[in-house]
């Protein structure tokens, strides 16, 4: 039991120690302590201050709310203030919490387990069923109104399946690999997809925003009028699911089976999933125990800060401390020079960490980062360690570590360009055995033999200069160097001969191309530009319109794919690659090929809605089976518009343009006809 005086001292020294965290975190930059020592030292103030109100500082840093609130977005008032959850850090906690809930709900009690996502909280508005507005939690009671951000998130309906008047609660996240994908791209990266998340949530241009894959897990539901006859989470959360939004499969539901208050499972149950973090597919930071009967809800109500009836289960944070014992470069396929900390060897989480990516000089500027700085860790699941901040400077005098003026390995002066230092000598080494690994990597030409070390003594050895040279190498005379049996050789020599059959869309993605990835081939190709030949007459003729009109394409692809398809080493590597023998080219499927071709050469946009082709894709289909290349827009290449009705301004647009205008019942004519429209 605690006495007055006991609290009364421990609230002094709470509030003191807080506040300086406030001060070290706030202003200063640089915390001191983890996210979760500091939670612990507030949930404790906040626990004394409750327990007495009277002993409560008039400047208790517990006052001092936390608010997302930025400027640049209008500010909403919530209907509903958007607390936060009360958290507990043990089994035994969370079963206390259970005990008390039990108590104060006078009935039999069912529990729902879900996963606290470690994301951004979104609250969406509903009017007569469309999405109204968007806004962030903000200081709890007013938010930041990011409506066209939130509606490029795939996973938010912007029409409900029913026009209810509601409001929905979420988390918005990003998965880790996604995360990961993306982070390496960006000009000053995150240290974790919950601040990418939320950076991207806050961008000025939607346009922004939608080129981050985000998602939104909904967990909670109230309505303006209550017409639904829903009692408890359970049914809300399948309404939720019904009305459209994505929603966490991951739940358990505990049931108090004997009536004797015991759900002793649980502990072994939140213990079972912390086990499973790293296994999931994005960050979650702990469990959230809700009471399943929204009557009791209602009856336990609210304090000041939290619902009553729900308990966060807070994870440790995968974070922790260590040295920083020099700085690295490494010089990538691309040029991009990386710095990376090498730092006394840690487990975070459930692995050992030596190395990590300090991305780029900004990154490094902003954490004020030094050798001999002991830095804090983090790592969670299979996302890529970071460096969070700086927990105490080096004692040498080190000042913010730079990057050297030369490439470490060619000795070349680096150029910057934009937040990223590159090595501008394409035929440095270290680029050269990048892009020659790239190559042969398991996801690209899959080249067996072809590890790290063979490819550096291929490289040092003067044998390979670019990837060509690998298919020209007399393999057997380097029998009887380090390393190289008959076996060995012979496996090489075959390697490359296997390769030789190796798909076109993989040829393309082998190539390292910047930004053009499998996914930005399989859009290219499916959209009917089959070969190189093709998409290098584009090139030379200037016609990037074809290929930005592709859907999924941005101007950043097409304008990284132009500059690297002008530049003459491109050319020349491609050039000999096609005299070796690669694949450059892909024929047309076996089923696409017994359909006459007659769309070939032609180019497609399809708008409105049609009947027979619901989705409309379908649609696209079969004009990409006869040959046809689609277009997600109408430029002045396209040759023709399939409108159904409904169809806007591509229609007007198709009509300035003089294309030709084709409906649904004319299209179907042509495909059963198997005729083009010259009979029009
Ligand atoms: S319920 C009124 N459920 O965790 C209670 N929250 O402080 C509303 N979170 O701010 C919260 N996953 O942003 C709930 N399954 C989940 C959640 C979740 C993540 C976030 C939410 C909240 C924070 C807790």
């Amino acid at each position: 039991m605690e006495t007055v005086e006991h609290a009364q001292v421990e609230i002094a020294r709470l509030s003191e120690e807080l506040r300086r965290h406030q001060h070290h975190y706030y202003v200063e930059a640089q915390p001191l302590v983890s996210d979760t020592q500091y939670d612990r030292m507030m949930d404790r103030l906040l626990y004394l201050e409750g327990l007495y109100p009277e002993l409560k500082l008039s400047d208790s840093p517990s006052q001092r709310v936390g608010s997302d609130l930025g400027t640049g977005f209008p500010e909403v008032r919530h209907t509903v203030p958007v607390l936060s959850l009360d958290k507990a850090y043990t089994g035994d906690g969370v079963l206390q919490w259970i005990e008390r809930c039990r108590q104060r709900g006078e009935q039999r009690l069912s529990f729902v387990v879900e996963e606290k996502i470690d994301g951004v909280s979104l609250v969406l508005y509903y009017e007569k069923g469309l999405l109204a507005r968007a806004v962030t939690r903000g200081n709890g009671f007013v938010g930041n109104d990011v409506t066209p951000n939130a509606k490029t998130i795939k996973s938010i309906p912007l029409r409900l399946s029913r026009p209810l008047d509601i409001a929905v609660r979420g988390e918005v996240f990003l998965p880790k690999e996604d995360f990961n994908t993306l982070n390496g791209t960006m000009e000053v990266p995150y240290a974790n997809p919950r601040n990418l998340a939320a950076g991207t949530i806050r961008r000025l241009k939607s346009s922004e925003t939608a080129m981050v894959p985000l998602k939104m897990f909904a967990y909670e539901a109230s309505f303006t009028n209550p017409t639904e006859a829903v009692h408890s989470h359970v049914e809300i959360l399948r309404l939720l699911k019904d009305l459209g939004f994505l929603v966490n499969p991951s739940l358990a539901v505990f049931a108090d089976a004997d009536g004797d208050g015991t759900y002793g499972d649980i502990p072994d149950y939140l213990g079972k999933l912390e086990q499973q973090r790293s296994t999931l597919a994005y960050e979650i930071d702990g469990l959230v125990i809700k009471v399943n009967e929204l009557g009791v809800r209602d009856f336990l109500g609210y304090t000041g800060h939290h619902p009553r009836w729900a308990l966060a289960y807070k994870f440790d944070a995968p974070e922790a401390q260590t040295e920083v014992l020099d700085i690295g470069v490494q010089v990538g396929r691309t040029g991009r020079i990386t710095p990376v900390a090498r730092v006394k060897t840690v487990k975070v989480g459930n692995s050992m960490v030596s190395n990590v990516t300090l991305h780029n000089q900004d990154y490094i500027n902003l954490l004020e980062l030094a050798i001999g700085d002991t830095v804090a860790i983090s790592k969670r699941g299979d996302v890529i360690p970071a460096v969070e901040r700086v927990v105490e400077k080096n004692e040498e005098g080190n000042t913010t570590w730079q990057l050297p003026a030369e490439c470490p390995s060619c000795k070349t002066t680096l150029v910057r360009n934009g937040a990223h230092t590159f090595c501008p000598n394409g035929a440095c080494p270290d680029q050269v055995v990048g892009r020659i690994s790239f190559f042969v990597g398991r996801q690209q030409m899959d080249l067996d033999g072809f590890g790290p070390e063979t490819v550096s003594f291929l490289v040092d050895k003067g044998l390979v200069h670019d990837i060509p040279d690998i298919y020209t190498v007399d393999y057997d005379a380097l029998v009887g160097e380090p390393g190289f049996g008959e076996k060995k050789a012979g496996a090489l020599a075959q390697a490359v001969e296997k390769s030789k059959e190796q798909p076109y869309r993989l040829v393309l993605v082998a190539l390292g191309i910047p930004d053009f990835g499998k996914k930005a081939v399989d859009l290219l190709v499916n959209a009917g530009i089959r070969s190189m030949k093709q998409l290098l007459e584009m090139v030379d003729s200037g016609d990037a319109e074809t290929l930005v009109a592709i859907k999924g394409f941005g101007k950043k692809t097409v304008d990284s794919l132009f500059a690297e398809l002008s530049d003459a080493k491109v050319r020349e590597r491609i050039a000999r690659l096609i005299l070796l023998g690669l694949q450059f080219s892909e024929a047309a499927t076996d089923a696409e090929e017994m359909l006459p071709q007659i769309f070939r050469n032609q180019v497609w946009c399809v708008t409105g809605s049609f009947e027979r082709f619901a989705p409309r894709s379908l649609a696209l289909k079969e004009i990409e089976a006869r040959g046809g290349r689609t277009t997600s827009s109408v430029t002045s290449k396209t040759s023709h518009l399939l409108a159904g009705s409904g169809a806007g301004s591509k229609l007007q647009q198709a009509q300035s343009f003089g294309t030709t205008i084709v409906d649904e019942q004319q299209f179907i004519r042509m495909l059963e006809g198997g005729e083009s429209d010259d009979s029009r």
